[in-house]
């Protein structure tokens, strides 16, 4: 089996490698925060100090980092993972960067012989852990194909998408991502309105698992909040992030999604109010605030 590199082992990163070495692949990690590495360590994987050296020997590399700003800091300079690369390395991205540095990190990794896959993952830390993510793939279709079993390691294989080109898997995972934004505020509102209302919110969560709008997301999320339990499986910060590179992918593709710049706004105010570390559940807090609730 040929060696595999993984580059950021933060909360998705972490158990995505550790199912790849689970598989049974050879593997070598980094990540910017040594301690970090530690798990990985213990499953065998070969921990070394710098991007270049995950690229050196590495037939695949991938990388789980905040966004397309990490991952191009990553690839660059001496210590980077293209000053390591071999000809014909496939760089497998699986950070929510957005079409356009999709696009930029293709470029840079081309300049070196170096094939990009973006492949966004869509689930968060659960289906990390259980490698059952679903995974939205943007690149050449061949180098996709020759990945199908490495990707299988991390992702659900019928969630695992083949969407085109460099940049559609990026640009699908906004889509996605767009949707979650938006689910998450009405979920907000609704019980901040149930609240006000003088329902009770322990029954409207109920009312709205058992309703025909239910899903996995929404129960667990509404569980969640409720109990006050905002430990970060996805960062307030990092759907913040996302959503300013859905409107700016909007902005780009000539696509008007109104609704989805309020709901940016909504994220920013969170952020400001200090939940930016917490999970974005959060949001619900901000709804509670503004409505003169304690939550
Ligand atoms: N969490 C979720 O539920 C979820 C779901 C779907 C997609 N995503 C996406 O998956 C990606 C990773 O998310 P995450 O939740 O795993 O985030 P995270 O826990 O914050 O991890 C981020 C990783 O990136 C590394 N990093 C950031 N900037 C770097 C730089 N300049 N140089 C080197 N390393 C750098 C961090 O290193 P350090 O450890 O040193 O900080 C860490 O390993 C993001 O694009 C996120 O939007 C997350």
């Amino acid at each position: 089996v040929d060696r595999i590199g993984f580059i950021g082992l933060g909360l998705m990163g972490g158990p995505m490698a550790a199912n790849v070495a689970h598989a049974g692949y050879r593997l070598a990690v980094y990540n910017r925060t040594v301690s970090k590495t530690a798990p990985l360590r213990e499953l065998g994987a070969e921990v070394v100090s710098s991007p270049r050296e995950v690229a050196e020997n590495s037939a695949v590399v991938i990388t789980a980092l905040t966004d397309g700003g990490a991952v191009l800091e990553v690839l660059d300079g001496d210590a980077g993972l293209l000053a390591g690369a071999s000809d014909g390395m496939v760089l497998i991205d699986m950070s929510t960067t957005g079409p356009e540095a999709a696009l930029a990190i293709g470029r840079a990794a081309a300049a070196h012989g170096v094939k990009l896959l973006e492949a966004p993952v869509v689930g968060s830390v659960g289906p990390a852990r259980e490698g059952t993510l679903g995974i939205l793939v943007g690149g050449e279709r061949e180098v996709f194909e020759a990945q199908r079993d490495l990707l299988g390691t991390m992702g659900a294989p019928n969630h695992i998408f083949y969407m085109g080109p460099q940049g559609t898997g990026a640009a699908a995972k906004l889509c996605i991502n767009l949707m979650v934004a938006a689910q998450m505020v009405s979920l907000a509102e609704a019980l901040t309105l149930a609240a006000k209302s003088g329902v009770d919110v322990q029954q409207m969560a109920e009312v709205v698992r058992a309703s025909g709008i239910s899903s996995r997301f929404l129960a667990l999320k509404s569980e969640k909040l409720l109990q006050g339990d905002y430990e970060a499986a996805f960062p307030l910060e990092h759907m913040h992030k996302d959503l300013g590179l859905v409107v700016r992918a909007a902005d780009t593709a000539e696509a008007a999604i109104p609704a989805t710049a309020v709901i940016h706004q909504l994220y920013t105010a969170a952020r400001a109010q200090g939940y930016g570390s917490q999970d974005f559940a959060a949001l619900y807090r901000l709804m509670t605030q503004m409505a003169g609730l304690d939550a």
